[in-house]
């Protein structure tokens, strides 16, 4: 029968931040990053907020969706890029807070793509009948390793979580298809260069900035649109369906030209993508969840809809799924 998205949560800090606000912070304006971006505002994390509760809140909101205990999950899987710490992770910060009993976890290091890559990975996981429910969670706190003198970076990103709950399919609501891939020759695209085992932490790093992300804008700019394209066609054909039974398009929120690029790549009507960046700015991992989950709750996105969710980043990676809500 499948596997379906059973349910979905999402968590967004309460702190808000504007434009205008960054503009006091940094030499930008509301006029540059809307016009070269489409973000308005961002939720960023207090300094004292732990990342790794965003997702212990989605994923109970996930878990309340779908009708499913914590003591039911029989795995949970956590795409982040920057873990509460290096070692253990994430997620068994996110299995305590959930109170998972003795389920396995694990953290899930995809770039941007790591939602999209999680639930192509935990829908193999259920139809091999290893774990019949697993819960996906993306959770990403940006503002964490931003530089906040660069205005060339710090403009693009917010903090959050998204969350879905797959188990076996019972009707027509199920994941239909998929399609992932990399391309390690771009690997340095997106990068934060200290803190690993490569280059350890040191007074040096820290004063070179080295524990910051990293980022070549132009080169992720052109490649991010060509990209999803593929990934999008190939999930279709993965699924046997065309654009035409389409009725969402989920991108990844990092900028709306690019977004804007992929919808006249694939010649849709920009009404049928959904966008949520100009409010919470690219939340890498958390996105494509985030805006999935606010759209089913806002009733947009209705039981029976066939959405594809398609994302690229760090890595570089990118892929696709498309899903039957
Ligand atoms: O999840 C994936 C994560 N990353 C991305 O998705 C990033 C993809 N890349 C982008 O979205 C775009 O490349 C950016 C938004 C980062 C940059 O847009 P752009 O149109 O490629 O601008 P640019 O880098 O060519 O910069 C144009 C000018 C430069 O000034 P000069 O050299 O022409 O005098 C920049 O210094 O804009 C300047 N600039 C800014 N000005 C005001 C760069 N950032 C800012 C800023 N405010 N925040």
């Amino acid at each position: 029968m499948g596997v379906r998205i059973a349910g979905t949560g999402s968590h967004l800090p309460a702190r808000i931040v504007t434009n205008d606000q960054l503009a006091t912070w940094v030499d930008t304006s509301d006029e540059w990053i809307v016009q070269r971006t489409g973000i308005q505002s961002r939720h960023l994390l207090e300094a004292s907020e732990i990342p790794s509760d965003m997702g212990v809140d989605a994923g109970k909101k996930a878990l309340e969706a779908a009708h499913v205990l914590p003591e039911q999950v029989d795995l949970l899987l956590v795409a982040t890029n920057f873990p509460d710490l290096i070692c253990p992770g994430t997620a068994p910060f996110v299995a305590d807070g959930l109170g998972l009993d003795s389920a396995p976890f694990f953290d899930l290091k995809a770039g941007c793509s790591g939602f999209v890559y999680g639930v192509a990975v935990a829908n193999g996981l259920i139809e091999s009948g290893l774990f019949p429910r697993i819960l996906v969670i993306g959770i990403e706190a940006l503002s964490r390793v931003t530089d906040w003198s660069d205005r060339r970076t710090c403009v693009l990103f917010g903090d959050g979580a998204g969350a879905a709950l797959l188990e076996k399919a019972t009707g027509p609501s199920a994941i239909l298809g998929s399609a992932l891939y990399g391309d390690a020759s771009k690997s340095m695209f997106l990068n934060l260069p200290a803190g690993g085992t490569r280059l350890p932490a040191s007074a040096e790093t820290v004063a070179q900035g080295a524990h910051f992300l990293k980022m070549e804008g132009s080169g992720v700019f052109r490649n991010a649109a060509p990209m999803m394209e593929t990934a999008t066609l190939a999930a279709l054909a993965d699924a046997g369906l065309t654009l035409a039974d389409v009725d969402w398009i989920i991108p990844h929120q990092a900028n709306q030209r690019i977004i804007g690029a992929l919808v006249r790549k694939l010649d849709v009507s920009a009404d049928r993508v959904i966008v949520n960046l100009d409010r919470v700015a690219n939340t890498s991992t958390a996105s494509i969840p985030i805006a999935l989950d606010e759209e089913i709750r806002s009733g947009k996105i209705q039981p029976g809809d066939v959405i594809v969710m398609t994302a690229f980043g760090a890595g570089v990676t990118y892929g696709a799924i498309v899903v039957r809500i």
